[in-house]
């Protein structure tokens, strides 16, 4: 349901970009019969286009345990563009309108962004609190008590350190398997973070 509801989103994103791109091509090439016209031929396409944008980008969204900080950011870059390009566009405001379209791009490309740093993706740090909030906060929730997907209270695991480092390498149930994505110094940063500041707390 969730992969459905993302291809949708990444549809309605694409066309949504068509359709901007086309304006403000249009625009800038002072062509303003026909983006008079382009305007009125994809008046109810857009409309469409916008609302289902939105729809699945809500959907998703609070399918989601964490907001990650990259998300509010591109949330905001979306809905600063909309009132700029309304007025770019209604004004003939070649300035307005090219930036709101370079902010939907800006925000398009941090969307890409955060699919790469998803799940499987190997990642520099060796600070056990940034590679838990990149790799294990989806599951476990920040304080280590969220149980999503059948993940259990790290704040109240019996394991000690070579049982967390076990459980992080080989995964169990529907927790993956990390020792292909993390090196052993990365899941010994991570589960020294999970006893010092998870456990008991
Ligand atoms: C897809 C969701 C998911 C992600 C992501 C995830 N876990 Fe888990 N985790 C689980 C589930 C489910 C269990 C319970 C497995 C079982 O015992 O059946 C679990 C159990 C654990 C346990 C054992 C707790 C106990 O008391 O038995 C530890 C430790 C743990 N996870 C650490 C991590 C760390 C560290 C990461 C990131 C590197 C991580 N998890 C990422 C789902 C997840």
């Amino acid at each position: 349901m969730a992969t459905g509801m993302l291809h949708s989103h990444y549809l309605f994103v694409v066309l949504f970009t068509l359709i901007y791109l086309v304006k403000t091509i249009l625009l800038l090439s002072d062509k303003d019969e026909l983006l008079e016209k382009f305007k009125k031929k994809t008046r109810i396409l857009e409309m469409i286009v916008s609302f289902g944008f939105l729809a699945t980008g809500i959907y998703l969204m609070v399918k989601l345990p964490v907001i990650p900080m990259l998300l509010i950011i591109k949330i905001a870059l979306v809905f600063l563009s909309i009132p700029l390009a309304v007025i770019g566009y209604k004004k003939k405001n070649k300035v307005l309108a090219t930036f709101s379209f370079f902010l939907i791009i800006v925000a398009f490309g941090m969307g890409e962004k955060t699919k790469s740093t998803k799940a499987g993706a190997k990642i520099a740090t060796v600070n056990g609190k940034e590679i838990f909030n990149d790799k294990c906060i989806l599951c476990h929730g920040d304080n280590g008590k969220l149980s999503l997907n059948g993940a259990k209270d790290l704040s109240v695991t019996p394991l000690n350190h070579a049982g967390i480092m076990e459980m992080i390498s080989n995964g169990k149930n529907s927790m993956a398997a990390y020792k292909d994505v993390l090196t052993p110094e990365q899941i010994d940063a991570v589960a020294s973070y999970i006893e010092s500041d998870l456990k008991g707390k």
